[in-house]
């Protein structure tokens, strides 16, 4: 999710807050706004960078001088596109109350149906804005609470995650701050005090800081703060002083957006799933796609076209409906598809993926599917983006912001979207109610699993080492986890520039098998599943040959290790949900043998982040 900042003390306001959101930028954005106060209150915001904002308050020069107090954000659209009307903040109708929020309200569907139906009338397409109504509506009903009162019995309605701020020209010298899932910190100055989500803003002027946790509230004055949980209960909070750079705080302590992308996994496959996935109802309530469910569910044949990371999240896609949906799939190269002259009708559903939705050979593909009458649709993490706009229906991966150049969060985000997917589309045909509840039972439980195989990341670090001057390397797998293979050679390939090579593992004696030799490192997934036998026999002959085995293996299995050189546990799970934990070990793998070689990891050479040429 993305940017927030809020300041409140003596010295003029936008500059600051312009200045705080100049150091979000690094985490991607499409719009930015600001609110400011100085007994009344000025909004402005619009789509585009900080800088066309900055451009906008100049040019009107109307910015009140003297405002000493102010909200800022730089939105990650997730429910609306990117647009003027949908940039924070957001104001209720008599414009004396203006709210930034970061994350995603899940309910925000039937709350705006209910304020609605109360002659409230919405502004933008955004999930936030009801929050803004929300509170709008109690503190009309009851204008004696303060503005904290009523922006705390608001949130007692709201699911999802948010990180907010709530500003108010009827009480002009305070920021009410709440926090449920996306994280808030208050920088404590000299009589004045900054808010931010996260302290890249704040540790030029304090390194003095309040992190809220979930379920807190804070009012922030001038002169003090307060913590509360939003049960109204008073809480202390400890003081921390931040110790590291700027650099260091863009990439989340990290070294590199790749490796903190890595990490945020678990908590972006939780955002993926929120509002969707519904285990005890036995299904999932995908938005994006509804209106289109029984057309999709009528396909003769789903093609997915993709490129690169995506065109390996396709071929999970091909295993997924395949196996649940029984719908015939077929997977292309975008590049291959558009010139191949497909045969495709109106009977097709054509699915393209891509992160970026700006793929130039995904994009042909998706206009060649509609000049033949297949149906199209998208799953992208843009939203608004071109290709996200040229389908006719589609679901957003809600995986934030992609810094890193190789694709890490942005493919398991979209795995889970095509998961998602292929139980939609088996509801009612293909597997019972208490299979899809299963299936989604063992999908909700991957982000904990995924934060256990992070758990080994100094012991991949150390068998990285042993590999980081390798000329070659083979991945191999089977079944779910063929696809995983493919990428773990490309991850690999792109970021360590050693060549690399993915195959279904049945494939070495077709040829593979000759480059054995000592000096090939041979990773395997070797997880517990219907082809673990086989995997074994693969192994085998790897062995024989002086390969050099590494292998991905259940957590208890002792065979593996006895054959493997060196062996990567993860929790047992399903094989459908597989590939969300066997693609992790090798993510880290590439990671640190790019980073042990001297790569720049984050811009590899050659490499760009979106593809918008031929
Ligand atoms: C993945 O690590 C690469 N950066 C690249 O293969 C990428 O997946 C491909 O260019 C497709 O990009 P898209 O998902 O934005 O369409
Ligand atoms: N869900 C909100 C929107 O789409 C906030 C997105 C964000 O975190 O930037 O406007």
């Amino acid at each position: 999710m993305c940017g927030i900042v809020g300041y409140i003390g003596r010295r003029e306001a936008a500059p600051l807050l312009l200045n705080g959101l100049k150091r979000l930028e690094y985490r991607g954005y499409d719009s930015a706004g600001i609110a400011v106060l100085n007994g009344d209150m000025q909004v402005f915001k619009r789509k585009g960078s900080v800088g066309n904002l900055e451009e906008m308050l100049n040019v009107s020069g109307t910015v009140m001088l003297g405002a000493t107090a102010g909200i800022a954000h730089t939105r990650w659209a997730t429910h609306g596109d990117p647009s003027d009307r949908n940039a924070h903040p957001h104001m209720n109708v008599t414009g004396d109350i203006a709210l930034i929020h970061n994350g995603i309200v899940e309910n925000y569907s039937t709350l705006k149906q209910d304020l609605i139906s109360q002659g409230y009338v919405f502004n933008s397409d955004t999930d936030s804005e009801v929050l803004v109504h929300l509170i709008d509506r109690i503190w009309k009903s009851d204008p004696s609470l303060e503005l904290e009162a009523a922006v705390r019995q608001a949130l007692r309605h709201v699911e999802g995650a948010y990180g907010i701020c709530v500003v108010s020209s009827r009480e002009p010298d305070k920021i009410v701050v709440a926090r449920k899932g996306s994280p808030l910190v208050i920088g404590i100055g000299n009589n004045e005090f900054f808010i931010a989500s996260d302290a890249a803003p704040i540790v030029e002027h304090t390194n003095k800081v309040v992190y809220l946790s979930d379920g807190e509230m804070a009012v922030i004055t001038r002169d003090n703060y307060t913590v509360k949980t939003i049960e109204n209960v008073e809480q202390e909070k400890r003081v921390t002083e931040l110790d590291f750079s700027l650099e260091k705080i863009e990439k989340g302590g990290y070294e590199h957006f790749m490796l903190k992308e890595i990490f945020e996994q678990p908590e972006v496959m939780r955002d993926v799933m929120r509002g969707r996935v519904r285990i005890d109802e036995g299904r999932v309530q995908l938005g994006g796609i509804e209106d289109y469910l029984d057309r999709l569910k009528q396909a003769k044949r789903v093609v997915i076209c993709a490129c690169g990371t995506s065109w390996h999240a396709g071929l999970i896609g091909e295993y997924l409906i395949e196996e649940f949906a029984r719908i015939p799939v077929e997977v292309d190269y975008a590049s291959e598809f558009r010139y191949r002259n497909p045969i495709v009708s109106s009977d097709d559903v054509v699915i393209v993926i891509s992160q970026s939705g700006e793929t130039a050979d995904t994009l042909a593909a998706l206009r060649l599917a509609k000049e033949k009458g297949a149906m199209v649709m998208g799953i992208c993490n843009v939203v608004g983006s071109t290709i996200a706009r040229e389908t006719l229906c589609g679901m957003y991966t809600h995986a934030g912001p992609e810094v890193g150049v190789a694709s890490t969060k942005a493919f398991t985000a979209q795995v889970i979207v095509l998961f998602m997917l292929a139980m939609a589309l088996s509801k009612g045909r293909t597997i019972s109610h208490d299979e899809i509840r299963l299936n989604l039972r063992e999908l909700a439980e991957v982000p904990d699993k995924v934060s256990r195989i992070l758990e080994q990341n100094d012991a991949i670090k150390v068998i990285a080492n042993e590999f980081k001057d390798a000329k070659n390397a083979l991945y191999l797998g089977r079944g779910f986890n063929f696809p995983v293979a493919l990428e773990g050679a490309l991850k690999l390939k792109e970021i360590s520039y050693i060549h690399a090579e993915g195959y279904p593992a049945a494939e070495m004696k077709h040829g593979p098998i000759a480059l054995i030799d000592e000096d090939m490192p041979v990773f395997f997934i070797a997880t517990r599943d219907n082809t673990y036998t086989k995997i074994l026999s693969n192994i085998e002959e790897v062995r024989s040959r002086k390969g050099r085995v590494i292998a991905i293996a259940s957590e208890g299995d002792r065979e593996v290790s006895r054959l493997a050189e060196h062996v990567i546990y993860i929790p047992q799970a399903s094989g459908p949900v597989m590939p969300l934990l066997t693609v992790v070990p090798f993510q880290l793998l590439a990671y640190h043998i790019a980073t042990l070689r001297g790569c720049n990891v984050d811009r590899p050479r050659n490499l760009a982040k979106s593809v918008t040429v031929e």
